[in-house]
């Protein structure tokens, strides 16, 4: 273990208590048990700093989230001024003026007809709303035998028990079972592990991913199925970009059997991809996207769904009411902050600044591939994976036990002493994530590559 981690005696330090009291999120605790928690308590720009003043280079956003940066006054004030002036009031029956103010400007923001907003707190919360609404609005319309739901393998969609159901992490959800049911895999598009029949062919390789879609519509029979859910890049398992025809055939095989298209936006909207909805980008029209994260650079929590005209036919001109709501949801000072966030985009451009420098941060990266250990490097805009590999020409991948020894024994704590905030994952294959802020240029894309490059090296050398 490195000095930066060895123990805080001090009984009354943050770390000390953090040890004591907090409990962290999917993290392993007792791993804390000989080493301090890293507190980090404040934030400027693209860095984040320690309690003993250490900067890290926010390589992820925090969790995908800070678009804008950190430490934002201009954000934090709009937040400030909305809880003096409406703290809190519910969207249970009311509305207040952010809500409204910030579901118009979504409205605008969102392709084709996505005009309705329907806010949540999470992004969890964003994903089991939409397959709550999709399950009642298939009743109300007759067709009540639609509740399953398609996802793709190694997919993450969120935690709560529905969200859960959705997602297609198998160890993420033993623990919990039985979960809701409804929930079907298909394959996800990681063309760097496509079947060999498709392994050469990016086109053909979307082509089948797509049709497998169809082709559990079929299995599950197409009358019991409400909704395809796909973020435009998966990131669980390391950025995986949909490869070339594979979202029009998606939406070609929803329309055959009048299933929901869900685009899972909790990452991939607001900017991360260089517009402000990823479906933007690849060019298709979802029926309901969800969204989280970014919508506020993470200056407070707010998600949500946006649904077509269509979908929300039943709910506006029948008697139907969606039985559903949380009590925090679109809170005055998370719209506020959100609507502030937005403005920090526009002021700025930062989708410009995001399509401006992506290849650049793409060049950089790829710089990595020269390492023995890097197999991959993959995604769009500022949402990159590397995927680390124990044979390149093979692409043969750790064991579980060196993938343990890698990720946990080495990567995630090395990379952090070096000063960069990224995620070393083996959810899938092992990878290393990198969402950056959108402000970020070459200057942070190449401090990114040198500590990558310095700390996978040393890895190698302990495999
Ligand atoms: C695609 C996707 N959907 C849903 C979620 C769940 O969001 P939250 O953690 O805000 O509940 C996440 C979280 O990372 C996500 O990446």
């Amino acid at each position: 273990m490195t000095s930066d981690h060895t123990t805080d005696l001090r009984s009354d330090s943050l770390e000390a208590r953090a040890r004591r009291h907090l409990w962290l999120h999917f993290t392993r605790m007792s791993s804390y048990q000989g080493n301090d928690v890293p507190v980090i308590v404040r934030g400027s720009g693209q860095y984040v700093y320690d309690t003993r003043g250490k900067r890290y280079l926010d390589g992820l956003s925090g969790l995908f989230v800070s678009q804008i940066g950190h430490g934002r006054t201009e954000v934090a004030e709009a937040g400030a001024r909305q809880a003096a002036e409406l703290a809190y009031f519910p969207l249970w029956s009311y509305a207040h003026p952010r809500a409204i103010e910030l579901a118009e400007r979504l409205a605008a923001l969102a392709p084709g007809d996505l005009n309705r907003v329907f806010f949540t707190t999470s992004g969890s919360e964003a994903v089991e709303s939409a397959w709550k609404m999709a399950k009642q609005y298939f009743k109300t319309i007759g067709e009540p035998g639609r509740f399953k739901v398609l996802s793709r393998e190694i997919a993450y969609h969120g935690t709560s028990l529905g969200a859960l159901a959705i997602t297609g992490l198998p160890p993420l959800k033993t623990p919990f079972e039985p979960l809701p049911a409804g929930g079907v895999r298909v394959p996800n598009t990681n063309f760097y592990r496509a079947p060999g029949f498709v392994a050469d062919d990016a086109t053909a390789f979307g082509r089948w991913a797509a049709d497998e879609i169809e082709r559990a519509i079929l299995r599950e029979g197409p009358d019991s199925v409400a909704a395809v859910y796909l973020e435009p890049v998966q990131n669980s398992g390391g950025c995986f970009p949909p490869p070339p025809g594979y979202f029009p055939r998606v939406r070609e095989i929803c329309d055959r059997y009048g299933v929901l298209l869900v685009s899972d936006e909790v990452i991939c909207a607001f900017g991360r991809l260089g517009y402000y909805f990823g479906s933007e980008r690849y060019g298709y029209q979802p029926d309901v996207i969800t969204f989280a994260k970014g919508i506020t650079s993470g200056y407070a929590p707010l998600g949500g769904m946006m649904v077509s005209d269509r979908l929300m036919e039943p709910f506006s001109d029948g008697p139907a009411t969606f039985l559903h709501g949380v009590t925090f949801a679109g809170h005055p000072v998370s719209a506020a902050v959100a609507l502030a966030n937005l403005d920090v985009f526009e002021k700025e451009d930062l989708l410009g600044n995001v399509r401006a420098n992506e290849d650049a941060f793409r060049a950089t990266l790829a710089k990595l591939t020269d390492l023995p250990i890097v197999g991959d490097v993959r995604g769009d805009g500022y949402f990159y994976g590397i995927e680390m590999v124990k044979e390149k020409t093979t692409r043969e991948t750790f064991t579980a036990e060196e993938s343990e020894r890698l990720l946990r024994g080495f990567l995630s704590h090395a990379l952090y002493d070096a000063g960069l905030i990224c995620r070393a994952d083996d959810r899938g294959d092992p990878v290393i994530q990198l969402a950056p802020p959108l402000t970020c240029t070459q200057e942070h894309f190449d401090e990114m590559e040198q500590i990558l490059r310095s700390v996978l090296t040393e890895a190698w050398k302990l495999i």
